[in-house]
């Protein structure tokens, strides 16, 4: 059984305008996701700006208003999260792109820290002093660091604090969006290195958002990527990596740098053949108003967006 499962989710903002702000239509931002994330794992979600990526994760944890679809956790309909019990919203917590934004400049770290504890458990001052040291130390900051404020921190250590207010209700399940491209390539691997151990450490399920396929290669094990509200590919890590079939997901894996000096030829070859499909063939992948079809088995774990056959 799924850990998290998300069924055709759609969420679509109104678009108002004129004098009398009416509705003109609608940003179908999300039109018909699905996803399933398993215990223990990491689930990516891929797409360039603006794809939906953010509203996706962001109506799970219901901070966006889904238009209509499913959200299933631990079998438990949490679509209405908001009227949900209160276990389950301290169980999925999110860590937000950006660290120097999401942080408020005016709080100290242990008020920071300690926000959401104060929302769930009553803890005498000492006792929350000392469960945010705990946690600092967790994430490798020095204990000693409570009364200062975020702009005294690189950004590295930013999203370390980040990361500590978002495990300090033992969450089960963390949406991770963009949680490192704010970062230095160099700080990247070591907050997402640090990431991988934490999973290990508290049993941790990941939603991981990235644009950054590499990024999404290091982390994930199933694997989403998205376009313009939809689906175009979805599979395991291997699935997309070494049997991409949309050409939006072909470009992506060509994109990317094969440093093995044993691979060179192929991935050039690859690179090329798909520099071709996409000059003569791109229109085929996309219905007439530039959307993905619906998604297409081509086995157990892999699905692509093509037209049906016939
Ligand atoms: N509150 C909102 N009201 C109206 N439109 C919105 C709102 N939030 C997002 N959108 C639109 O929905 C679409 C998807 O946005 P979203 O932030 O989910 O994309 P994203 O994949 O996370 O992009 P990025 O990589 O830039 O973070 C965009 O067209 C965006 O302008
Ligand atoms: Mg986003």
């Amino acid at each position: 059984m799924s850990y998290l499962e998300v069924k055709d989710l759609k969420v679509h903002f109104p678009v108002k305008g004129g004098l009398f702000g009416r509705t003109l239509g609608h940003v179908k931002a999300v039109d018909g996701v699905n996803l399933s994330i398993e215990k223990g794992k990491t689930y990516g979600l891929v797409g360039e700006s603006g794809s939906g990526k953010t509203t996706t994760g962001r109506a799970i944890i219901g901070l966006n208003k889904i238009t209509s679809g499913q959200v299933l956790f631990e079998g438990q309909d949490i679509t209405n999260i908001a009227s949900a019990s209160k276990d389950v919203r301290r169980d999925i917590q999110m860590i937000f792109q950006d660290p120097y934004s999401s942080l408020n400049p005016k709080k100290r770290v242990i008020d920071i820290i300690s926000e959401p504890l104060r929302n769930y458990e009553k803890l005498t001052k000492g006792e929350e002093t000392k469960r945010v040291q705990e946690l600092l130390e967790l994430v490798g900051l020095s204990p000693e660091s409570i009364l200062k404020y975020p702009h005294e921190f690189s950004g590295g250590q930013r999203q370390r604090i980040g990361i500590a207010r978002a495990i300090a209700l033992k969450p089960k399940l963390i949406i991770a969006d963009e949680p490192v491209s704010a970062l230095d390539v160099s700080v990247q691997a070591q907050v997402l290195n640090f990431m991988q151990e934490i999973q290990q450490e508290l049993g941790l399920t990941y939603l991981f958002i990235s644009h950054d396929l590499g990024v999404i290669k290091h982390m994930c094990d199933q694997i989403g990527i998205m376009y313009k509200g939809r689906y175009v590919e979805a599979g395991t890590k291997e699935d997309i990596f070494n049997n991409p079939q949309h050409i939006y997901t072909k470009r992506l894996v060509a994109a990317i740098p094969d440093i093995n000096p044993r691979n060179r030829d192929k991935h050039l070859q690859f690179r090329q053949e798909v520099k071709n499909e996409y000059e003569q063939a791109y229109n085929q992948y996309f219905d007439d108003e530039g959307l993905a079809y619906p998604l297409q088995p081509v086995s157990d774990t892999h699905l692509v967006a093509l037209p049906e056959k016939g």
